[in-house]
C-alpha cells in the first residue's frame, strides 16, 4: 500500500493503471476517522475493482463557520493501519493546498438539490462536497466510486453531478451500517457520550417504524412524518430538526406516497452534535446486488 500526498502523483499512478495495465479502479472518498461504515465501502470496492484507492481528506469547503472543521477527528496512522487489513492499494491523503491551490476559484454547485434539508441548515455544505468530489473523481478517474446511503442527500447530489458533468465514473451507494442499537455509524458519533448514543438510536427506530407502516399500506406522507416526529420527540436527549419524505431522485417533497423510490430523511441534535439518518422506500436493486436500502 502506498500513501500518496500529491495530486499529480495520484493522477499519474491512476493513468498508468488504466492505460498500461487495463485494470479497473475503485475510489472510496472519506474524511478519515474510519469506521465500519467506511470499511463496508472498501470491502465492496475490493470485491468489484482491481485497484482500490481510499482518499482521506477533511474538506474545509464543506464546513460552515462555527462547524467542527478544526475539531473533526483526524488519525491517519490509525486509518492506515485499518486499511492495510483490507488490502487497499493506495491512500490518497493530500494536504489542503493540493486540493485547493493558491487562487482556487472554481466551485461546483448542484442547484436545487443542494439548498434543501441539510443545505438549509448548512448553507454551502453541498457546494463544498460537490467541488471536492469532482476534484477527486478528476484526479483518480475511477471506474466506480463508493458512497454510503447514510448521507442520502449527498448520494443523490453526487449522482446528479456525475450525470450532469458527464463524468466517467459509476456511483455505487451502499446500505447504512449501524451499531447494535440501530444508530447509524458516523465519525461524529465519537462526540456522543454512551447514554447519548443509546438515546440517538430512537432515530432509527422511528424511521424503521415509518417504513413498516408504509409497507403495511399507509400512503399519507404526513402520517408517517408525524409518527417519526412523535417517537423522536418522546426522547428528551434528542432534538428533532426535520423529518421529510422525498422523491429518491429529485428530492421533491411528497405527501401522497406511491411506489416510486423515496427517502424519509431525519436530522436531529443530540447535545451539540447534529446527526442525520434516512430510510429508503422502494429502493431499486442494482444488478450486482448493491442497493440503497438503509
Ligand atoms: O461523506 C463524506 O465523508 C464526505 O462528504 C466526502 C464525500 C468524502 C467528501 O468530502
Amino acid at each position: 500500500m502506498e500513501i500518496i500526498n500529491r495530486r499529480q502523483r495520484m493522477s499519474s499512478v491512476a493513468r498508468k493503471i488504466r492505460r498500461e495495465q487495463d485494470r479497473t479502479i475503485g475510489l472510496v472518498p472519506t474524511m478519515g476517522a474510519l469506521h465500519e461504515g467506511h470499511l463496508s465501502l472498501v470491502r465492496e470496492a475490493r470485491r468489484m475493482c482491481d485497484v482500490v484507492v481510499v482518499s482521506v481528506f477533511v474538506n474545509p469547503a464543506q464546513f460552515g463557520p462555527g462547524e467542527d472543521f478544526a475539531h473533526y477527528p483526524r488519525d491517519l496512522t490509525k486509518d492506515t493501519a485499518l486499511l492495510t487489513d483490507y488490502n487497499v492499494d493506495y491512500i490518497f491523503a493530500p494536504p489542503i493546498e493540493e486540493i485547493y491551490p493558491k487562487g482556487f476559484s472554481t466551485y461546483v454547485n448542484v442547484e436545487g438539490l443542494s439548498e434543501q434539508l441539510e443545505g438549509t441548515a448548512r448553507p454551502g455544505h453541498f457546494r463544498g462536497v460537490a467541488t471536492v468530489v469532482t476534484i477527486l473523481l478528476n484526479v483518480v478517474r475511477p471506474d466506480f466510486a463508493f458512497f454510503g446511503q447514510k448521507d442520502g442527500q449527498q448520494a443523490i447530489i453526487i449522482r446528479r453531478l456525475v450525470r450532469d458533468l458527464a463524468l466517467d465514473s459509476e456511483i455505487i451507494v451502499l446500505p447504512t451500517v449501524r451499531e447494535d442499537t440501530g444508530l447509524a455509524m458516523s465519525s461524529r458519533n465519537l462526540y456522543l457520550k454512551p447514554e447519548e448514543q443509546q438515546a440517538a438510536a430512537v432515530i432509527h427506530r422511528a424511521l424503521a417504524k415509518a417504513k413498516e407502516t408504509y409497507r403495511a399500506g399507509e400512503r399519507h406522507g404526513a402520517k408517517l412524518t408525524e409518527l417519526v416526529r412523535t417517537m423522536i420527540e418522546a426522547e428528551p436527549r434528542v432534538r428533532l430538526d426535520y423529518v421529510s419524505i422525498m422523491d429518491g431522485e429529485t428530492l421533491e417533497k411528497l405527501d401522497k406516497l406511491d411506489e416510486r423510490p423515496m427517502m424519509i430523511a431525519v436530522a436531529a441534535y443530540v447535545g451539540k452534535t447534529r446527526l442525520i439518518d434516512n430510510t429508503t422506500l422502494n429502493a431499486t436493486k442494482k444488478k450486482d446486488g448493491a442497493s440503497a436500502q438503509a
